[in-house]
C-alpha cells in the first residue's frame, strides 16, 4: 500500500529541503519525512505554515496526537518505525493545499523539511456547437467534484466576455448524489470567428485537471451489461427450437428416402 502510494506521488525537488507533491481531491497522498537519527526524547511535529499556520500532528515520549480534522483521515508511521516521520493524508480536501513542515531534533539541532502540497480536481469537459442563421451557439458542459469552479471561454488564448455581439450565460453548479457537480455555459455570437472558442475551467484555491469527454460519467454502462443477458435469455429459447426443427427435417428426409 505504502510503496504504491510512493510510486503514485509526484515529487519535484525545488530548492533545499523543499519538495512539491501533487494530491487529488478526495484521494490520498503521502508526505514523506525521513527523520533517521532524530532525538527520540524531543518532540517531532507536522504543521502547515502557509496559507495559514495550523498544527497537524505532534509526538513526544508521552503523547502522540492529531489535530481536529486530521484525526480520522491521517496516519503516521512513527510507532512502527521511529525514523519514518512520514504523514499519510486521506480524503483530501481543498483546504489541505499548502506548505507543510516536518520538524524534529537531530543532535540538538532543529531539522525542518518543507513540502508544498498542490491539490488537483478532475473535471470532464464536453463542448459542442450549433449554427442558427447568423448566430453561432457554443455549449460547454463540465462535471467535477469541486463546486468552487467556473467555466471560462477563450478565443485563441484570450478570455471572452459579454459584448454587443457576444452573450455568455452560465448555469449554477448542480450537485448529484454521486458527488459530481455539473456546470453549463452557453456562448452565443454573431461573429464568424475563423477558430472555435474553447471552454475551460477555473477553480478557486485548487488546480483543475481537465479531460475532454462527451460521454456522461453519470450514465452507467447499462447497454454493455445488458447485451450478454439478452443473448443468454434468447439462446436458451432458440437452441431447443433449432434442435427440434433440425431433428424433424432430418426425420422427414429419412422418411422420404425410405419411401
Ligand atoms: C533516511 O536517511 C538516512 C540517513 O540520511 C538514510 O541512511 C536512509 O536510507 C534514509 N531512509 C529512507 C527510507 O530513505
Ligand atoms: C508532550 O506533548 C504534550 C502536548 O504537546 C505536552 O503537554 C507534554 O508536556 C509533552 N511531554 C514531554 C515529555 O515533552
Ligand atoms: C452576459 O449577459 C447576460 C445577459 O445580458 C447575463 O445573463 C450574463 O450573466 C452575462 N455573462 C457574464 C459572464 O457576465
Amino acid at each position: 500500500m505504502r510503496t504504491l502510494l510512493g510510486v503514485l506521488m509526484v515529487a519535484i525537488v525545488s530548492g533545499d529541503n523543499e519538495v512539491t507533491i501533487n494530491g487529488t481531491l478526495e484521494g490520498s497522498v503521502l508526505l514523506p519525512c525521513n527523520c533517521s537519527g532524530r532525538n527520540l526524547e524531543e518532540e517531532f511535529r507536522w504543521q502547515i505554515d502557509e496559507p495559514k499556520m495550523n498544527e497537524v500532528f505532534s509526538h513526544n515520549m508521552s503523547t502522540s496526537r492529531f489535530n481536529g480534522s486530521y484525526k480520522d483521515r491521517a496516519k503516521i508511521f512513527v510507532a512502527e518505525n521511529s525514523s519514518d516521520c512520514s504523514l499519510l493524508l486521506t480524503k483530501i480536501t481543498a483546504d489541505d493545499q499548502g506548505k507543510y513542515k516536518c520538524s524534529y531534533d537531530y543532535g540538538g539541532q532543529y531539522q525542518r523539511f518543507f513540502i508544498n502540497l498542490n491539490i488537483f480536481a478532475n473535471y470532464t469537459v464536453c463542448q459542442n456547437s450549433s449554427e442558427n442563421g447568423a448566430i453561432n451557439t457554443y455549449h460547454c458542459h463540465v462535471e467535477g467534484r469541486y463546486q468552487e469552479a467556473e467555466i471560462q471561454w477563450y478565443l485563441e488564448g484570450n478570455v471572452l466576455t459579454n459584448s454587443s455581439k457576444t452573450e455568455i450565460t452560465h448555469t449554477d453548479p448542480v450537485g448529484a448524489p454521486n458527488g459530481l457537480y455539473s456546470f453549463d455555459s452557453q456562448l452565443k455570437t454573431e461573429h464568424n470567428w475563423t477558430s472555435k472558442p474553447e471552454c475551460d475551467v477555473t477553480a478557486k484555491v485548487i488546480s483543475p485537471f481537465i479531460s475532454n469527454n462527451c460521454e456522461r460519467q453519470t450514465d452507467p454502462p447499462s447497454k454493455i451489461i445488458a447485451q450478454p443477458k439478452y443473448i443468454m435469455r434468447y439462446s436458451f429459447k432458440i437452441i431447443p427450437i433449432v434442435l427440434v426443427l433440425g431433428l424433424s427435417l432430418f426425420l422427414c428426409h429419412r422418411w422420404k428416402i425410405s419411401r
